[in-house]
This record gives C-alpha cells, sequence and structure tokens, in this order.
C-alpha cells in the first residue's frame, strides 16, 4: 500500500506541534512540578529539554525520515537482521501505557468542559473543588464513559487517515490555547499571594538537587512532554519526503512545547499557593487550581468552556499521535486496514484505561511498583524508563550505527557547523547523562 505523505512542511510541524503539545505541558508538567521543588526541577527540566531532547527530536525524526517507516520498520530497513528493531516493540508497548492513562486523564478534561458548558463548574460546589474533583475520579462509570468517549474521538479521527480535519482543528485551537494561558497567566499573577507561586517556580531550592528522583522527573517529563522515545516522532517523520529541512524545525518544536509548559507553570503555581492547595497535590492538580480560578474571574464559565475545549483538543491532537504508532506498524505487517488496527489497538488501550481509571477509587489500593495508584506506575514505567531507554537507543543508532556522514545527512546538517556539535551529543552527552539519571534514580532513590 502507498504510505500517505504531510501534505506541506507545515502540516508536519503543525501535526507534531500538536503531538508535543498536551496534557502533559499543562497537567503533567506542574503536578511533576509540583511535586519537585518546583524551581530547581524547572532548571533541569529546562537543561534536559535543551541538552538531551531537541537533539533527540532531531534525531528521531530523522530515522523515520530516512527510513520511510513505522518505529520496528525503521529500525529494519536502515539495520536489516539486526536486533535494534527491539527497541520499536519497545515504542509500541509504551504507545499502548501511555494511551491508556492518557485517556483517562483526557476523559477528565472533556467531562470538566461538559459541566463548563451546562454551567455546574462555574459556581464552586459547597465542598469545593477539591474534593468534588476527588468524588468524581473515584466514582466507577462517569470517568469510564468520558474515558471511553475521548478513546473513541482518537480511534475516529486515526482510521480517517492523515488528518486534514485535526490539522485544521489544531491551526484554530492552538493558538486559542496559547492566548487563553497568557490571559490566565496574567490573571494568576494578579491573585493575592502569586508572589509565592512564582518564587516557588522560579526561585531553585537547591537543596532537592541532591534527590536522584528529582532528575529522573526531569528526564521522563521532558521525553514525555516532546513525545520523544515512543517512536510518534520517527512515524511522523516517516510521512515527511526527503526535502524538507530537519533541525530548524526540530527546534521550533522544542522552543513552542517548552513555552507552553513554562506559560502553565506561570498560570497554576500563583493560584496553587493564592487558594492554599498543596504544590505536590499530584495528578489533581490542575483540576482543582484552574476552576478556582475561573470562579475569581469575570466571565469565568466562558474561560473556563474555552480553556477545556482547546485543552481537550490539544489532547487529542497528542492521543491521535500516539495511537498512530502501533497502527503505523500493525497495518505495515498484518495488512490490515487501517480501520481494523485503528479500533483494535484503542479498544485494547481501552480496556488498559479502565484498569487506570477505577485505579483511583475501586482500585486504589493496588499500587504496583509502589507508586501512588495504577496510574502512576504505568506512567513512572512508560514515561522514566521506557522513553528514556527508547530515546537511548535512537541515540545510539544515529551516532554509532550510522556512519558520520550518513547521520549528517540524515538530519540536513551536512553543511551546518552545528554538524559535529550533534553528533558530540548523540554520541556521548546524551546516553552518558541518560545512564548515569537512571543509574542513580533507580539505584539510589
Ligand atoms: N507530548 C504529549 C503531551 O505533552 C504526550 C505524548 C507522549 C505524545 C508521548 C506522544 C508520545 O501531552
Amino acid at each position: 500500500m502507498q504510505r500517505e505523505n504531510w501534505a506541506s512542511r507545515l502540516g508536519f510541524m503543525l501535526a507534531a506541534m500538536g503531538s508535543a503539545v498536551g496534557l502533559g505541558n499543562i497537567w503533567r508538567f506542574s503536578y511533576v512540578a509540583g511535586e519537585n521543588g518546583g524551581g530547581a526541577f524547572l532548571i533541569i527540566y529546562l537543561a534536559s529539554i535543551l541538552i538531551i531532547g531537541i537533539p533527540l527530536l532531531l534525531t528521531e525524526v530523522s530515522i523515520g525520515r530516512k527510513a520511510q517507516s513505522d518505529v520496528v520498520g525503521s529500525y529494519q530497513t536502515l539495520a536489516p537482521k539486526q536486533p535494534w528493531f527491539l527497541a520499536g516493540f519497545l515504542g509500541v508497548g509504551s504507545a499502548f501505557l501511555i494511551l491508556s492513562f492518557y485517556s483517562v486523564v483526557a476523559g477528565w478534561a472533556l467531562y470538566y468542559l461538559w459541566e463548563y458548558i451546562t454551567g455546574s463548574l462555574s459556581i464552586e460546589p459547597t465542598e469545593g473543588y477539591g474534593a468534588a474533583f476527588e468524588t468524581f475520579i473515584s466514582t466507577t462509570y462517569q470517568p469510564l464513559f468520558w474515558h471511553g468517549l475521548f478513546m473513541f474521538i482518537t480511534i475516529f479521527v486515526v482510521l480517517a487517515g492523515v488528518k486534514q480535519g485535526i490539522e485544521l482543528a489544531n491551526k484554530i485551537f492552538m493558538p486559542i490555547l496559547a492566548i487563553l494561558l497568557l490571559i490566565l497567566a496574567g490573571y494568576s499573577l494578579t491573585l493575592d499571594g502569586a508572589m509565592e507561586g512564582v518564587r516557588f517556580l522560579f526561585t531553585p531550592d537547591w537543596s532537592v538537587l541532591s534527590d536522584p528522583s528529582v532528575y529522573i522527573a526531569a528526564l521522563g517529563q521532558a521525553f514525555f512532554s516532546l513525545s520523544l522515545g515512543v517512536g510518534t516522532m520517527m512515524t511522523y517523520g516517516s510521512y515527511l519526503s526527503k526535502e524538507h529541512r530537519l533541525p530548524s524545525a526540530t527546534v521550533g518544536i522544542g522552543i513552542m512545547d517548552t513555552l507552553f509548559a513554562v506559560i502553565s507553570g506561570i498560570v497554576i503555581f500563583p493560584a496553587v499557593f493564592a487558594f492554599n492547595i498543596e504544590p505536590s497535590s499530584g495528578p489533581p492538580l490542575v483540576f482543582i487550581t484552574l476552576p478556582d480560578i475561573f470562579s475569581q474571574m469575570p466571565f469565568g464559565g466562558l474561560v473556563g468552556i474555552l480553556f477545556f475545549l482547546a485543552l481537550s483538543l490539544a489532547a487529542i491532537s497528542s492521543s491521535i499521535s500516539i495511537l498512530e504508532v502501533p497502527v503505523a506498524y500493525l497495518v505495515r505487517v498484518t495488512k490490515w486496514s487501517r480501520k481494523k488496527a485503528s479500533v483494535l489497538s484503542g479498544l485494547i488501550m481501552f480496556i488498559l484505561g479502565i484498569a487506570v481509571s477505577l485505579g483511583m477509587g475501586k482500585w486504589k489500593d493496588i499500587t504496583p511498583i509502589g507508586k501512588r495508584n495504577i496510574m502512576d506506575s504505568m506512567d513512572y514505567i512508560a514515561s522514566n524508563i521506557f522513553l528514556p531507554i527508547g530515546g537511548l537507543v535512537m541515540a545510539a543508532f544515529a551516532g554509532w550505527y550510522f556512519t558520520k556522514k550518513q547521520a549528517l545527512d540524515a538530519t540536513d546538517l551536512k553543511d551546518s557547523p552545528l554538524g559535529n556539535f550533534w553528533l558530540f551529543i548523540i554520541r556521548f552527552v546524551a546516553p552518558i547523562i541518560i545512564i548515569v539519571i537512571f543509574i542513580n534514580g533507580i539505584f539510589f532513590s
């Protein structure tokens, strides 16, 4: 079957940015930063993006474009009969793990959107936003409905093939999300006690740097947020033709993604302190702080609608990119139709997600690998372990398996002074840092 291609470089940029910008920037970034001390975490996170994230993003996209295949097939095409493709399967596994909890959280966002549309969230519930949210996620059926709806939408978009609809939606809603975040950041900064939040985010408390788990968390967040190490960017890269230049595109994606995260931190943390919420409250953080802010604002109900609409769309443009990883693989290998591959993979993710959702209530005592709940366990394994390993293999592949000429060719860095710099990073710097953070984080925390 003829493989599809992006219509234009802009199409690729939008899809890749759509993939990168999602719940990771707002929901995950803020609670992980909150749990890991704020300012010092932010610095390690930014360093991870710059030193490891962006160079690896370029690497991942370039491998896909060179091979013109899915995450398993790319390794097989470029290194036939060698074990590199096993990393492709790791990526497919990460996609299943991530989307099954991502969809549950995106379901919460859809539910909030609905509740703002009907007006029920515009006024603070008597028990407060925090307790109302906890009650909602710990019930059995309601969150499953929203999780199922989100998965249904994701499958629907992916089976439709290359995405006129979502590309267009992204073009409209990403700017709305950005503008809303900026307005909210401005508003949040006027809250009483806002400066404490700003200080929390921007004044590093160096003492947390002695905790190895902070580094693992920052590295995992960088991978998650840039959609790295799953094979998403490899798959998206495989729909690019050779004439597009990659380095500027990947730097652009990295900067955009980081801006969204930092700005959402400026929205969330002032509110955290103004409303006396614990910065380390974990995954519920944004679902409590944002409604608190909205309820104080003029037209807060309307802002709530717009915000959760934009957030849901940002989540969809990311979730489709995750589902595309197994779908691209299955369509090639099994010769199934796109439809069949999307529905089947999506269904499995939905079922896995049921466990994640129940883990917030009925099954809350199930805590594999000692994390808070099923979701945190899956997230930890995928984001903090699988994705960095995926990234490590990509770096080794481009840095050591490719000849220098092949590597520079693949990334369009042949005639650029940055070529040697990039090569040095993916050959030495990134792998060493990832390995050190790993050993430290896994054995000493
Ligand atoms: N980067 C996405 C987000 O921030 C999530 C994602 C992770 C997408 C891994 C693809 C692959 O929401």
